[in-house]
Order: C-alpha cells, then structure tokens, then sequence
C-alpha cells in the first residue's frame, strides 16, 4: 500500500516540477520576444508601457530593426492624428448642429483651431516617415517636435477661456506620449 502510494507520488511531484519549469521557459520565452528588440527601445523612452504596447499591437514590429521600430513608432502618432482629427471633425460638426439651439462660438472657434492644427501635425508627421527613411533624423526631430506643439495649442486654447475645457484632453495626452516616444526610438539611430 504504502509503496502503492509512493510510487504514484513521486511521478506525479515530478509531473509538477516538470510543468513549472515548463511554465518558467514558455514565460521566459515571452517576455524574450519583447526584450530582444522592442523593450530595449522602449526602455530609451519616457513612456516605456504605451511603448511596448504600441510596438507589440503591431506585427510588423517582431522582427523590426531600430529604424523598423522608429517607422512604426511614427506611424502610431500618425493614425492617432488621423482618429482625433476625426473625432474633432465629428465634435465640430454636431456644435454647429447645437449652434442653431445657442451652440457656443467660443467652443466652435477652439474646435475649428483644433482641426487645422492637427492637418498641420499630420502634414509634419506624414514627411516624417519619409525623413526617417532617408536617415534625415534632424528633420524628423523637428517635424514630430512641431506636431507635438500643434496638439498642445489645440489643448491650450480651450483653457484660454474660464469656464472652458478642452473635449480633447485624453487624446492631446496620449498623443504627446505617442510622439515622445516615437521622437526617442528615431533619437537611437542618429
Ligand atoms: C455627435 O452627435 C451625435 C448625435 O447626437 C452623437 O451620437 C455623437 O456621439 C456626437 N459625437 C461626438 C464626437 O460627440
């Protein structure tokens, strides 16, 4: 009996041993897909967890180089332009709708800056790309700076105006963040 019940428990406590250890390789193995390229860039940056996330949600990414990663990076702070320029297209539609009802025209005027200072970010951002590609970093720097200032007077002008606040704020943030990001992966290449 008592044999009977060391012999099953000792192949079942090495089963268990085996699998930790198998769990340990499979998490070791995961977290070395991002180590490898993807977390050392993202660790030169200031918003290290919306970089990997950004990266990783991106295919592409797993077998980019640095330059791959900074074209990404870029191309992440593009789409975000491109939906919060949607977004404020919408809000700026639906105010002149109200404007009738006693929209507001202050609102209306920030909206209405909002839109051409995020076409001006995404003109910036698009020759960024092909900047990055010709290793003409210089130009990316000040490009991707521009457009990040673009957003931050899209955020300022809401609250030039007691009693404002900016519909964009969340958006105008991560975008920053997204930029910053992008501007300190391209920063590794020159
Ligand atoms: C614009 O108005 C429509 C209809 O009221 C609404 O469904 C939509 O969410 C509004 N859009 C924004 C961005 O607020």
């Amino acid at each position: 009996m008592n044999t009977g019940r060391a012999s099953t428990f000792f192949p079942a406590l090495l089963l268990v041993a085996v699998l930790v250890r198998l769990g340990d390789s499979v998490r070791l193995l995961a977290e070395g897909d991002v180590t490898d390229s993807i977390s050392s860039a993202c660790q030169q940056t200031e918003y290290f967890d919306v970089c990997v996330s950004t990266l990783q949600s991106r295919p592409d990414s797993q077998n980019a180089d640095v330059k791959g990663l900074a074209l990404i990076s870029l191309n992440a702070c593009i789409a975000h332009a491109e939906g919060t320029l949607a977004y404020a297209r919408q809000l700026r539609s639906n105010a002149t709708a109200a404007a009738g009802h006693g929209g507001d025209d202050y609102a209306t005027r920030c909206l209405d800056d909002c839109l051409t200072q995020y076409s001006d970010a995404l003109d910036d951002l698009r020759e960024s790309v092909a900047d990055a590609q010709d290793g003409a970093y210089g130009s990316v720097n000040a490009r991707v700076s521009g457009a990040m200032t673009d957003s931050d007077s899209c955020e300022d002008g809401f609250a030039e105006q007691p009693g404002y606040s900016s519909p964009l704020t969340e958006r105008n943030d991560f975008f920053s963040k997204l930029c910053s990001n992008a501007l300190a992966i391209t920063r590794l290449l020159s």
